[in-house]
């Protein structure tokens, strides 16, 4: 995927180390709250910003970020950075590419709550324009989203 194609980077900030850069792409987001888990001391929605990037190491950033299943954070090693390029080599690198192997996609409906797209997959807008290609998604199927096809966690105020 070429970064610059797709249309889920609008709206994209950045918080950056002398090791590693994050990338929030808020269109993306699903609210799955796997970074606010794994990592309260870096990712608190209550502050601002609200991502403190200075707050743990790059690797368990990156490992958090690997977990993100909308792929609405990223990350980056900086030019600089001294951490093994290696370890940043996740699904949540910036550089990560979908995978071309022929591998079945799953997808899975969350209880009240939107379909996890797992595996290599592109999705196309109306027009037939690719609008996201990657290994993981989260769609919307409840109809309440502000960014279809994307789940942007309206769903979870229904269920409120
Ligand atoms: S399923 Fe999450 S916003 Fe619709």
């Amino acid at each position: 995927m070429e970064e610059n194609k797709d249309k889920s980077n609008a709206n994209s900030r950045e918080y950056k180390t002398d090791d590693l850069i994050v990338y929030w792409y808020p269109s993306l987001c699903s609210h799955a709250t796997k970074c606010l888990i794994m990592l309260p001391q870096v990712f608190d929605v209550d502050k601002r910003p609200w991502v403190n990037i200075n707050a743990a190491g790059p690797v368990d950033i990156m490992r958090t970020i690997d977990a993100c299943p909308s792929g609405a954070l990223r990350y980056a090693l900086t030019e600089n950075s001294k951490v093994d390029p290696e370890l940043a080599k996740g699904p949540g690198s910036i550089g990560h590419k979908a995978s071309k192997e022929a591998a079945p996609v799953k997808i899975r409906a969350v209880k009240d709550g939107p379909l996890l797209v797992k595996g290599p997959a592109t999705l196309l807008g109306t027009d037939g324009t690719i609008l996201r290609e990657a290994d993981s998604m989260v769609l919307c199927r409840c109809g309440l989203t502000k960014n279809p096809p994307f789940c942007d966690g309206e769903h979870r105020k229904k269920q409120k």
